[in-house]
């Protein structure tokens, strides 16, 4: 396995901001030695059945950076997500920053591209975002080191994204009483899941872990934060030594019983864009359904 550069030293500040409607959480990851920034996991928000587009939740990030004066060098995507939009190019036009998501989107776009059947002007080269990262690349926001992990399983374009002692794996975890994300998304592999997750419990004890969602599981409040050595202990899926063919098992199983994400179809056509939403032949933001196709 490749030795990823950790630096447990640099302890980045991490602040978390639920979107209940999606139950999604968007970090703002913030250097202590200077005014650099980071955004993890954007949200749009979107009233589907109005085709309404508003922008709540990032604005509440952009007025925090705003107010405190941060230089937002990164806006990162862990991956294409499922099940909301992501506010990155509008973040952008504001704030700056350069968007970043996994080398596989290429694959990603290749397969939603033949889905909702886009035409010829839909780049299927990852274009639409300002870096591609692979596997092991770093980078740096103001004096942190950054790298990314391929964390594949759920989609294969997730990365889990490392910034000091702080890892935010996206949806390859929730946290240890939620276990772990669907792996049968279109790309998606159970058994590959399972691989990703040893390599994020291959970082240190101590790595702070941030997920991308939280449900509340049993009632308990929401909360997005945990470590690799509580992961390890009692993640209900992949805790306490349970096997790859275990986890295959009932990943599987529980996967064939859910319901697709109420979003799924906005979120793709415009999370594969970077995004962007999508213009109809005379340039109008338009959305489409394919029927029966996913
Ligand atoms: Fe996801």
């Amino acid at each position: 396995m490749t030795a990823y550069p950790v630096t447990m030293s640099v302890q980045p500040e991490v602040r978390g901001y639920f979107d209940s409607a999606t139950n999604t959480i968007s970090y703002i990851v913030k250097d202590p030695a200077t005014d650099a920034c980071a955004i993890v996991d954007s949200v749009m928000d979107i009233d589907y059945a109005a085709g309404r587009i508003t922008y709540e939740h990032a604005d509440r990030l952009i007025e925090e950076i705003s107010r405190e004066n941060l230089r937002l060098e990164w806006i990162i995507e862990t991956h294409v997500h499922a099940d909301h939009l992501s506010a990155a190019p509008y973040i952008q036009d504001r704030l700056g920053g350069k968007i970043g998501i996994g080398s596989k989107i290429m694959a990603v776009q290749e397969e939603f591209g033949k889905i909702f059947n886009e035409g010829t002007d839909f780049q299927r080269d990852g274009s639409q975002f300002d870096r591609l990262f692979e596997d092991g690349d770093s980078y740096m926001v103001g004096e942190m080191p950054c790298f990314a992990i391929h964390t594949p399983g759920h989609t294969p374009a997730c990365m889990t994204h490392v910034i000091g002692d702080a890892a935010f794996v996206g949806d390859t975890l929730f946290m240890p009483d939620g276990g772990s994300a669907r792996a049968d998304f279109p790309g998606g592999d159970a058994g590959t899941l399972y691989d990703s997750i040893r390599k994020v419990l291959s970082l240190p004890d101590e790595m702070r872990l941030f997920m991308c969602h939280d449900y509340g599981p049993n009632g308990r409040d929401i909360q997005w934060e945990t470590t690799v050595a509580e992961e390890k202990a009692n993640n209900i899926h992949v805790g306490g030594g349970k096997t790859r063919e275990e986890f295959i098992r009932f990943r599987t199983e529980r996967d064939a019983q859910l319901a697709m994400p109420k979003l799924i179809i906005p979120s793709l056509q415009v999370n594969m864009r970077a995004g962007e939403v999508p213009t109809d032949k005379d340039g109008r933001p338009m959305l489409k359904v394919p029927v029966n196709g996913l």
